[in-house]
């Protein structure tokens, strides 16, 4: 058990399937009690049903206050994991601007609403803990999804924010940053998710794993595939010889095409 888990308060967006439903099934076998989020009511009810949560379905951005109350009035842990991933329309199509509001609504915006409804509680206790599902596209990219890139950048940029700002606080955060995990989201990731996320692609409950380690370890980045931290690392180091790199693999995903 973790320790600094167990009794606690979890809230879990997104959770009626894929990443969030391991991340909510795993803090409930920590012993916390977990709300059970999705847009997906039928899936949020399934998940709670099955780990004895509570499903508190709707959209993300606006259920903080009813999943608090549903809590009881704390919330301790809060894991914005809700994400879409659209594609903003290719050269030649239309801009697609709805596609790319629900990006930021929901990989970015989502968030800041939420830390803006916790973190007045969090300081006043000197604790409380933000679970940030970025993706490994917001610390590389990803190709064929701008919307999905930058708003990535986004959700991280954010969480590191939070993180340096309200660190000697008592707020901890963490930002999972995983490339391919088996949900319905890469399913729906197309030829270039086939191309680059597929071959290594992990289970959402490896995701679970990584972030209980970082949990145990107090760290803000969490890697479940420990390879991105060299990819990272090489596009800082050396960012013209990097979008070399990546645009091989972009011209290797429109032969494919
Ligand atoms: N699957 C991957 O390869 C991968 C890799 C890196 C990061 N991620 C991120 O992990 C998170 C979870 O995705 P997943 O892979 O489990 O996909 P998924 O599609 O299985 O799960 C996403 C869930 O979020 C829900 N959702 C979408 N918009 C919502 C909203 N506004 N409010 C509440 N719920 C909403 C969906 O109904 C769905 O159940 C996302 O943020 C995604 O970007 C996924």
């Amino acid at each position: 058990m973790v320790e600094a888990v167990q009794g606690a308060k979890v809230v879990v967006t997104g959770a009626g399937g894929g990443i969030g439903a391991a991340l909510a099934r795993r803090f409930a076998a920590q012993g916390a009690q977990v709300v059970v989020n999705d847009l997906d009511a039928e899936g949020a009810k399934a998940v709670a049903e099955e780990i004895g949560g509570i499903a508190v379905p709707g959209d993300a951005s606006t259920i903080v206050s009813e999943a608090r109350d549903a809590l009881g009035g704390t919330v301790d842990v809060y894991c914005a994991n809700a994400g879409v991933g659209r594609n903003g329309g290719e050269p030649g199509e239309p801009l697609d601007e709805a596609a790319w509001s629900l990006s930021w609504d929901v990989n970015v915006m989502a968030h800041v609403r939420a830390a803006h409804a916790l973190l007045p509680d969090w300081l006043e206790r000197g604790s409380g803990r933000f679970v940030s599902t970025v993706s490994a596209a917001g610390l590389l990219t990803m190709i064929g999804t701008a919307p999905y890139s930058v708003t990535k950048h986004g959700a991280y940029a954010f969480a590191e924010w939070l993180s340096l700002t309200y660190r000697h606080r008592g707020v901890k955060v963490h930002a999972i940053c995983p490339q391919g995990v088996r949900t319905g989201m890469l399913d729906a990731s197309g030829s270039a998710g086939e191309l680059v996320l597929k071959p290594n692609a992990i289970e959402p409950d490896d995701v679970a794993d990584a972030l209980f380690r970082g949990i145990e370890e107090d760290r803000f980045l969490i890697l479940p595939h420990p390879e991105v931290a060299e990819y990272y690392q090489a596009r800082a180091a050396e960012p013209e010889r990097w979008l070399k790199g990546m645009n091989r693999i972009q011209q290797q995903w429109e032969a494919t095409r």
